[in-house]
């Protein structure tokens, strides 16, 4: 693990990083969202590394990360004008485009298919990674598949210890939920995860976005994106409003349990353990609940307890992110008070 300056990365470890990139190895980093594990995406075998690092079932394709707009284009078969009006506004940053892909990208990057996701990161480490590279660098979450993603360099080495040459800790990521992918190949476009750029941000520019299936508050892409995901090792409920009387019957059953309590306040973060309950304060800002809740269930996850109940964030499109993630972490089926 390499301690690097969020801010100012230092160019002599961003080149270390680089190189161990075009030799074709497996390096972590930070993104504006969350941790990233990076190969050369043209480097078959790189990129199959990936998989077998995150036990990523090979039906799922990976982004693509790129210095600029120009380095995208070069990978996609076709540049739609509402990319071109998309790029302007949001890379770098928190948005990926899926389009269709050039050839030459291994069909391992793209689970085979006719699309490639790409992406340019804001952060400073990420962005001098991809810059020193030279190369478009393939990264999923740097979390084991199907697990909760990582927002510190701690996070990455909790599920990857071992499986990565190198790992640049550049601190806390300051988004903390993955980017949001648009598919631009169908029309309209359509969402394919809702992330920290909000469908209103894109409809703003582009016009109307599909988002699958069910009103914006609560929508459901594919009958895929209902796997568990995004997951902590222990079951998770999550309760419209408040989960106090939830909390108060499991504890009357002798549960020890976590609880991710909103509160109305900007802030949130305290955390107090008493009676069987570990209870971590939930901002109700969206910004801060987005960049607190990955760590929030790590934590949950270590400290031993049988169950964590979620107080749900508004059924509002701002949270619409949010809700995304709480409800694809938790168990198929678990018990849902009403
Ligand atoms: O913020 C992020 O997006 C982070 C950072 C590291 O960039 N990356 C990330 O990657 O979250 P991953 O692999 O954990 O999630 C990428 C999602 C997956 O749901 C994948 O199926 C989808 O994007 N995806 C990638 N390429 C795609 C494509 N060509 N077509 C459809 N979906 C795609
Ligand atoms: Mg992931």
């Amino acid at each position: 693990m390499r301690r690097v300056s969020a801010d100012r990365p230092e160019p002599a470890i961003i080149g270390e990083a680089a190189d161990v990139l075009r030799r074709g190895g497996l390096v972590a980093f930070p993104t504006e969202t969350v941790y990233g594990l990076g190969a050369n995406a043209l480097d078959d075998a790189a990129v199959q590394s990936i998989f077998e690092a995150k036990g990523r079932p090979t039906n799922n394709p990976i982004i693509v990360h790129v210095a600029d707009a120009a380095a995208a284009r070069e990978l996609v078969s076709n540049w739609p004008e509402r990319a071109e009006r998309l790029a302007e506004l949001f890379w770098p940053g928190p948005l990926t485009l899926v389009l269709p892909r050039q050839p030459s990208i291994p069909g391992v990057v793209t689970a085979r298919g006719p699309t490639v996701g790409v992406r340019v990161p804001a952060h400073p480490v990420a962005l001098a990674l991809v810059k020193a590279a030279g190369i478009p660098i393939a990264a999923p979450s740097a979390n084991r598949s199907a697990r909760v993603s990582a927002t510190t360099a701690e996070h990455v080495l909790r599920g990857l210890k071992g499986r990565v040459d190198l790992v640049l800790d550049g601190g806390p990521t300051p988004g903390g939920l993955e980017s949001t992918v648009l598919d631009l190949t169908s029309n309209p476009p359509r969402l394919l995860r809702p992330g920290l750029v909000s469908v209103d941000d894109l409809e703003a520019v582009i016009g109307p976005v599909e988002v699958a299936g069910l009103p914006k508050g609560e929508q459901l892409r594919s009958p895929g994106m209902l796997e568990r995901h995004y997951a902590p090792r222990v079951a998770l409920v999550g309760v419209e409003g408040s989960a106090e009387g939830y909390v108060a019957q499991l504890l009357k059953d002798g549960k020890r349990i976590g609880w991710l309590r909103l509160i109305r306040k900007a802030e949130g973060g305290r955390r107090k353990a008493e009676h069987g309950v570990v209870e971590i304060e939930m901002p109700d800002d969206v910004a801060a609940y987005s960049a607190r809740l990955y760590a929030a269930l790590h934590e949950l996850d270590d400290a031993g307890v049988g169950c964590i109940v979620v107080d749900l964030p508004p059924q509002q499109d701002q949270w619409m992110a949010v809700r995304d993630r709480l409800r694809r972490a938790a168990h198929d089926g678990s018990p849902r008070p009403s």
